[in-house]
């Protein structure tokens, strides 16, 4: 049985005030119903500013700390890039990598994130590769050859060992931020088309593997798509900021 996964991703959002509340609330929910949490594993992938600030107020609590991205080179002559080695001295256990809007905004292409997926798990790092389609994309009918062809990038220049200790998320552009979430059978269909694509290759890394759902996910819609069979836990952007919903998208993926 995989244990589900729910990473919230702040984006570039927060404050050292608003931080510090949002972690009290959720640290102190955990801590007041542990059991509540005990069936999932939770984390939070923070803007690098606060990860000291995160790992201070996660500390004693089994919420895990990550980041939402990183270089590709392990250290050197590279202004205003954060190494995987420097997310270890702060505590993270995760790292985002190759988010849609990272794709997007700041032109990453398979081949750097395929590069900072590896330099992830050199710096012993557990990295959350993301892939999703456009809405064009998906109305002609190629979400399966995009999110193959992401995929596929990773598989070819790590290998598929590589995703023992990796989480894929499927994170479909038309749902960021949009309060369109997939549909459980959108989702389940992707995520089951992922599985198998690893499973050609190694059908014991496949079974192992923790596929995230990201796009939309609220309190609302979390059992349904928690509930399909190949979707192991969410990517969590906009309600990972409201403490409440962040809990209860956590208790939902423990089976509360
Ligand atoms: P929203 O939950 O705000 O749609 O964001 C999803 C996402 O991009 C998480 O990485």
């Amino acid at each position: 049985m995989r244990k589900k996964l729910v990473a919230g991703n702040w984006k570039m959002h927060g404050s050292l005030a608003a931080n510090l509340r949002l972690l009290e609330a959720v640290t102190a929910a955990v801590k007041a119903a542990p059991r509540d949490f005990a069936g999932a594993r939770c984390a939070v992938c923070v803007p690098f500013p606060y990860l000291q600030q995160a790992q201070a107020a996660l500390a004693g609590t089994e919420i895990a700390l990550g980041a939402q991205n990183l270089s590709e080179h392990d250290a050197g002559a590279y202004t205003g890039e954060v190494a995987g080695a420097m997310l270890r001295d702060f505590g993270c256990r995760y790292v985002i990598v190759g988010h849609s809007e990272r794709r997007t905004h700041y032109g990453e292409r398979d081949a750097q994130v395929a590069a900072k997926f590896q330099a992830a798990q050199r710096a012993g790092l557990i990295p959350i590769l993301c892939v999703g389609e456009t809405l064009a994309e998906r109305d002609q009918a190629e979400t399966e050859a995009v999110v193959g062809r992401q995929l596929g990038a990773v598989l070819a220049a790590a290998g598929v060992q590589s995703l023992r200790d990796a989480v894929v998320a499927y994170e479909p552009v038309w749902a960021i931020g949009t309060g369109r979430t997939a549909t459980p059978a959108q989702a389940q269909t992707v995520h089951e088309f992922l599985r198998a694509a690893v499973a050609k290759q190694d059908p014991d890394t496949a079974a192992r593997l923790t596929i995230l759902y990201g796009g939309s996910v609220k309190p609302a819609n979390a059992d349904e798509l928690f509930a399909m069979p190949d979707v192991d836990g969410g990517l969590i952007g906009g309600a990972s900021l409201v403490a409440e919903d962040f809990i209860s998208i956590c208790k939902a993926a423990a089976g509360r």
